[in-house]
């Protein structure tokens, strides 16, 4: 799955996001929202029905110990790491900027969160004075909210001034340099040649001097464009520091939020009134106010790209083979690989069925409060019927807040997206189907603050899964054994690795 978010980045990330750009233009109704199914153009479903019965049959009915429970929901043991972004020397605000520095950027929230960090980093390398992001119309996502919408802009600029400046715009001098006067030619300004994982000498030697000669720089595309390694402590930490401490969101977004957490931790009708609830919070013993998060990523595009067979038969292959053709226009090659060795190799996303029953395995018992991050899965509501089954009490925003609540985020991919954020940073445990931005966004946080996270084994899931002879309580064991040390203990950062993923070593200290 590594290469699939790398697709988009590296080599023919370009033409591949010029075509996935441009196509809704032609394809509409490819684009019209991928998890719902839209009868009127195909229909590629004949609902998908549970691929594993005899594990399911067992699973709905496991027997989950106290001990077990208690094993599970414990809190992370101390492994001796902890956040430290002070101990390297603090970089100063420079005596005079270099000028402004300009980034536009594409992606869903989390590749975004990760080029605004990186914005800080080149800005902080060359002296400059950062503006505040540019966070690009998302066509697939369908979301044009800003920075300023998302993120708590006065937060950002405050608890960085003493180190990078920053600025919500550009002085009326440079008011000029747009996105559309950008995208209208060939500009002087305009740096569009970074390399991915560009060093810093790289921007000294390439964007230095375009700052020198004119005051500004808008550096684009920009996303995967600096370095993780060879970088002084200095810099990673304040890597960190805007990522983990600069960069919250707006009030109202971490006002649902913690609505929907603190919803999560009190089992009662969530839309009953608030004296209720209050009361019932008193009386929360530890054990039954926690809750799981868990982020299914099943979406047509990774369905598509896995080349994996999902049990929805003919039709749904004869979607996803097209579906591939029109999107990758053959560059993503049919596999070579049967479903049989993709599986055994990890290769295809677990579905909702079999993550649903990865984490009855695990442990999870039918009462778990889960809450399902998440706004599209290809095949809707028929995919997920299994997975709730197994998990009755399973949420999500939808059913946890108020039509009210949600109308300023209704429809707006990086603000439902950022609240799914929140809720997972908070939550006792995260779990995610399928590594992604977001995985890896949330795996690093919740490292930062040692926290609780399920890393599935894929390889083994996928040669369990096959085995149509093992029973439930083999399944089980093979599980369990399968998953020691995979429950969120630190992993050190390895060289090119994201440090966003990986904070350790270099903004943790051991002690
Ligand atoms: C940035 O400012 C610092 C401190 O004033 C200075 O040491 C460094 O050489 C400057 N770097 C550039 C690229 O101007
Ligand atoms: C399938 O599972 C059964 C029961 O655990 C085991 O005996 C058998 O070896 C497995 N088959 C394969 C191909 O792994």
């Amino acid at each position: 799955m590594r290469s699939w978010r790398h697709y988009h980045s590296n080599r023919e990330g370009a033409l591949v996001a010029l075509i996935v750009l441009l196509l809704p233009v032609f394809f509409p109704g490819l684009f019209s929202p991928l998890g719902r199914v839209s009868p009127s153009i195909f229909s590629e479903w004949n609902a998908p029905k549970p691929r594993h019965l005899a594990l399911l049959e067992g699973a709905l009915h496991r027997k989950i110990s106290d001990e077990q429970k208690s094993e599970l929901w414990s809190q992370l043991s101390p492994q001796g790491w902890k956040p430290c972004i002070g101990s390297a020397s603090r970089p100063v605000l420079p005596a005079k900027s270099s000028g402004y520095i300009q980034v536009f950027l594409d992606g869903g929230l989390n590749q975004q969160r990760m080029g605004i960090c990186d914005a800080v980093i080149v800005a902080k390398i060359l002296n400059a004075t950062l503006v505040i992001p540019h966070l690009e119309v998302n066509l697939v996502w369908q979301d044009s909210s800003s920075f300023e919408e998302i993120y708590d802009v006065d937060h950002f600029i405050n608890f960085l001034k003493d180190e990078v400046s920053i600025v919500r715009e550009l002085p009326k001098e440079f008011s000029w340099s747009t996105r559309e006067y950008y995208a209208l030619g060939i500009r002087a300004t305009r740096v569009k040649t970074a390399p991915v994982h560009a060093s810093a000498n790289w921007y000294l030697e390439n964007v230095l001097p375009v700052l020198q000669s004119y005051g500004i720089a808008a550096i684009s595309p920009f996303s995967h464009r600096l370095a993780f390694d060879d970088l002084p402590k200095e810099i990673q930490q304040l890597r960190c520091k805007v990522n983990f401490q600069a960069l919250i969101f707006v009030p109202h977004i971490n006002a649902l939020g913690e609505s929907l957490v603190k919803r999560l931790r009190n089992p009662v009708n969530p839309h009953s009134n608030e004296i209720l609830q209050e009361v019932v919070e008193e009386n929360a013993n530890e054990e039954s106010g926690k809750f799981a998060v868990l982020h299914l990523r099943f979406d047509k595009d990774m369905a598509a790209h896995s080349a994996c067979d999902f049990g929805g038969g003919k039709a749904e292959r004869l979607a996803l083979a097209k579906y591939r053709q029109v999107i990758w226009q053959g560059r993503v090659l049919n596999s070579q690989f049967t479903d049989e060795e993709l599986r055994s190799q990890g290769r295809c996303p677990l579905t909702p069925e079999e993550i649903g029953l990865l984490l009855a395995a695990l442990g999870f018992d039918s009462k778990t409060r889960l809450y399902l991050a998440s706004h599209k899965v290809y095949g809707g509501e028929s995919r997920i019927s299994t997975l709730r089954k197994l998990f009755p009490l399973m949420e999500d925003k939808k059913s946890l807040a108020s039509v009210e609540e949600l109308t300023k985020v209704e429809g707006k991919a990086s603000l439902l997206a950022a609240v799914d954020y929140y809720v997972s940073v908070h939550s006792d445990i995260f779990i995610s189907a399928s590594p992604g931005n977001m995985h890896n966004a949330v795996l690093g946080h919740r490292t930062y603050e040692n926290l609780k996270t399920i890393r599935p084994n894929m390889a083994l899931l996928g040669q369990l899964f096959l085995n149509k002879s093992i029973g439930w309580s083999e399944f089980e064991q093979a599980v369990r054994a399968g998953h020691k040390g995979r429950y969120g203990q630190i992993r050190l950062r390895k060289p090119k690795q994201s440090i966003y993923t990986y904070p350790a070593p270099d903004c943790m200290c051991r002690g």
